[in-house]
């Protein structure tokens, strides 16, 4: 097992099964902090995950959080994800769900205030795998995928997911913050427009427009 440094906090991780944490992933952490802050936010839902760098950085770093969700369809990263958990104190609640499915099918709703949702899902496609550096190929399928057309193909259903969970909590508040490639920015501006829906679309540090913020 490997440490690395991620927001100023040491994580395990094993190379051969863990997608290796991107720097960029620290202006989603710092959004969030943001977020949390201005808006006592309470409720915490992680999804897809992996090392669970998010939850556990934005953790530290806010003293609202009451209930914290680290949501992963993959069994390899529920294993990192314990030993990681263990190695920090919290009160968090690790949960295998394909996206927010397993939120959807409860049917005792949760004592919820206000709502944040991270998300930094698999997004490329087909015609970037076959131009992918060889080292990020090593890396497990599962965090980077590759999907037929657009890559955006899973935000689009998480996106649906979080809009449903929104009409079975329709009196709470909930923030959205996700991460996605370069050229996925139009994709993820034309699905909010269409729907109606406020959003704010941010950069990373080279001013590449590639995560957003909406409030639901
Ligand atoms: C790009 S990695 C993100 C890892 C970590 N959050 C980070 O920022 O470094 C994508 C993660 O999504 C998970 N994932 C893929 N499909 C999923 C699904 N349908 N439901 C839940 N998690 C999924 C993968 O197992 C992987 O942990």
């Amino acid at each position: 097992m490997e440490t690395i440094e991620f927001f100023y906090i040491k994580f395990f991780f094993s190379p051969s099964e863990a997608l290796i944490p991107r720097l960029e992933t620290e202006n989603l952490v710092r959004e969030a902090i943001k977020i949390i802050k201005d808006r006592h936010i309470e409720t915490l839902i992680d999804v897809g995950t992996w090392t669970w760098i998010i939850p556990i950085s934005i953790e530290k770093n806010t003293t609202t959080l009451k209930n914290i969700y680290w949501i992963d369809l993959s069994e390899s990263a529920l294993k990192i994800a314990q030993i990681n958990k263990d190695s920090n104190t919290s009160k968090i609640e690790l949960i295998k769900s394909n996206l927010l499915e397993e939120f959807l099918s409860w049917t005792t709703k949760l004592n919820w205030k206000n709502i944040i949702i991270t998300a930094n899902l698999p997004y490329i496609k087909d015609n970037d795998w076959e131009n992918m550096w060889e080292d990020v190929k090593e890396e497990p399928i599962m965090a980077l995928f590759w999907w037929p057309n657009t890559g955006f193909e899973l935000y689009e259903k998480f996106f649906n997911q979080v809009i449903e969970l929104k009409k079975m909590y329709s009196n709470k508040e909930f923030s959205l913050i996700c991460e996605f490639w370069y050229d996925q920015s139009d994709l993820a501006h034309s699905f909010f427009v269409d729907k109606e829906i406020e959003f704010k679309l941010f950069s990373d540090l080279s001013w590449v427009m590639r995560f957003i913020y909406v409030q639901l």
